[in-house]
């Protein structure tokens, strides 16, 4: 047996390869599973037990010289081939290539969310991210003193002591565009407005000092918190699937009364949590008085869904952070 390796590294060494049949014709004799190699593996079984560790080493080496001269006659033949091209140029050749991005997880949630809520008969609109005192606080019925107002909480780009020129802060969410919407459309109203928020707070795996919200707000007579419900129930079950696990539970916020929160469960049955996607509810007849829309005519919804939150579940994403550190090998994850 021996011998037969010895007899068989010979000859392969010195086999000659000029052309790609022969290789093909090499291949299906050394290398393929019914080939000669191969063949040999299938009779170690017969060795006797203390020469079958010799055997076997000669039998592995036998196996990767044949792969190492089929590598190389391969390499050596397809440079011809190309060379020979090259004079003329290959035109066979498809063109190359031109590598293309992929959208941002958060542009694709963003997409989504737009696309659920445009089936569902809202508009889109927006405003400014650089917003007054007024738009972004008081319209939204903020008592003059809420911890919101204070410099810990909200980025401001003016202060000023002069009653008569307004603060300046960046938008600490998206409801102000709410008021701008009411003070130049009349209802009835039904339109989402996604965009960037901004708030003054540590950076950790949970938050950030920037992220998105989409807010809407629909505006009629006779909008109830049935409606709410059921807008916000539609959405995470076209959102994550029919068998989504969410739960509603009531909230507070200046601007609405009754107030809502929503969250969805994030994880397994056993070993997971609720994580909270946004808060709701119904108009406060303060905000509509600020904004110009008769309270006494009209009911309406408002909501805040959290952009980050919805893609992390959707996702899976545990770092809020790597939403915008721009590491290609995060953003190439979501081709
Ligand atoms: N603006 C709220 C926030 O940023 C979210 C929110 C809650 C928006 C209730 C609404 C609403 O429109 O009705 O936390």
């Amino acid at each position: 047996m021996l011998d037969d390796i010895v007899a068989l590294k010979k000859e392969i060494s010195t086999y000659t390869v000029t052309n790609l049949e022969e290789l093909e014709t090499f291949r299906l004799e050394f290398l393929s599973r019914n080939g000669r190699v191969q063949s040999m593996f299938k009779n170690l079984g017969s060795v006797p037990k203390e020469d079958r560790a010799a055997v076997g080493k000669g039998m592995n080496e036998v196996k990767q010289l044949a792969q190492k001269r089929f590598d190389e006659a391969k390499t050596v033949l397809e440079n011809s081939v190309s060379q020979t091209k090259s004079a003329l140029g290959d035109l066979t050749l498809t063109a190359p290539s031109t590598p293309i991005g992929s959208l941002h997880p958060l542009t694709k949630t963003m997409d989504e969310m737009k696309q659920i809520f445009y089936r569902l008969g809202f508009t889109i609109s927006d405003g400014p991210e650089v917003e007054d005192d007024f738009h972004n606080f008081t319209a939204l019925n903020f008592p003059p003193n809420h911890p919101a107002r204070d410099e810990q909480d909200t980025f401001f780009v003016r202060k000023s002591d002069d009653p008569n020129m307004m603060d300046l802060v960046l938008r600490t969410h998206t409801s102000p565009v709410q008021i701008r919407l009411m003070e130049n459309t009349k209802p009835p109203i039904r339109s989402i407005m996604p965009g960037r928020v901004y708030r003054n707070e540590a950076v950790s795996p949970k938050s950030y000092f920037l992220f998105h919200q989409v807010e809407a707000l629909y505006v009629d007579e006779n909008v109830s918190v049935a409606d709410l419900k059921e807008t916000l129930i539609t959405f995470v079950k076209l959102m994550y699937g029919s068998d989504v696990k969410y739960r509603l539970r009531p909230g507070f916020f200046p601007f609405t009364e009754p107030s809502l929160e929503m969250d969805i469960w994030w994880g397994s049955e056993k070993d997971g949590k609720w994580l909270e996607i946004l808060g709701s509810g119904m108009v406060d007849p303060n905000v509509f008085d600020a904004a110009g829309v008769d309270s006494k005519k009209y009911t309406g919804f408002a909501w805040g869904m959290g952009v980050e939150r919805i893609a992390i579940l959707k996702y899976g994403i545990d770092d809020i952070r790597t939403f915008y550190e721009n590491d290609i090998r995060f953003l190439e994850q979501f081709n």
